[in-house]
């Protein structure tokens, strides 16, 4: 699947730190069971390229990325193990190239309306808001809405079951990231049916289309 826009697949893109590839599978299936078809491992444990290219192979329901792109050497390292899409927490020059060099469809991440700016300034119209809560939250991306309307946000970084609908309610968010769907304790004890519950509980929050 090539989504037209990687923030239109799901209203929360769980974001995930798998220690041990053996969990990979498992996880992902969890999502997709509990209704959430989308998963960014985190470039940040020695296991995320192998959990990627296990869910790759084994769990065709689910559209795989990589997060925590930070190197110019793992775009291209994440689309060999399987991802379809990349996410950055920044947007160098260099990481903007190597992301588009691997003909992924990626987000590029921003802090500030300059950040903002440049991406816009480069043809993109989609990017990762983080860190979200620390950064101003939701008042933040609503108050940049009117001098910036071209840009669209994927906010990540301390959203919650109890703010998110707050962020979805921002008529420049599409969708959030999030950890909280895969508790650490949750994998720990291998409750797959705890993730896949978190996951359904997503869609009872209203989404609006903006
Ligand atoms: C990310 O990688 O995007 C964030 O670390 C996820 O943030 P959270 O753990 O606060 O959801």
């Amino acid at each position: 699947m090539t989504p037209s826009s990687l923030l239109d697949i799901v209203p929360v893109i769980p974001v995930v730190v798998v220690h041990d590839a053996a969990d990979a599978v498992p996880i992902a299936q969890a999502l997709v069971d509990g209704g959430l078809p989308m998963i960014e491992l985190t470039l940040r444990t020695p296991a995320a390229l192998e959990a990627i290219k296990r869910i790759a192979n084994e769990v065709p329901d689910i559209f795989v990325g990589a997060g925590t792109i930070v190197d110019t050497h793992q775009p291209q390292q994440a689309a060999a193990a399987g991802a379809q899409f990349l996410v950055s927490p920044g947007s160098t020059p260099a990481l903007r190239a190597a992301m588009r060099d691997s003909g992924l469809p990626h987000l590029p991440g921003v802090a500030t309306v300059s950040e903002v700016l440049r991406l816009l300034e480069h043809g993109y119209t989609e990017m990762k808001f983080f860190p979200a809560e620390p950064a101003g939250g939701a008042p933040y991306l609503r108050a940049i809405h009117s001098p910036v309307p071209a840009a669209r946000f994927c906010p990540t970084g301390g959203i919650t079951p109890a703010n998110l609908a707050d962020y979805l309610n921002s008529p420049n968010v599409r969708c959030v990231g999030g950890s909280w769907l895969t508790p650490a304790d949750a994998v720990e004890r291998r409750d797959w049916p705890r993730i896949s519950g978190l996951a359904s509980a997503v869609r009872g929050v209203a989404i609006p289309r903006h």
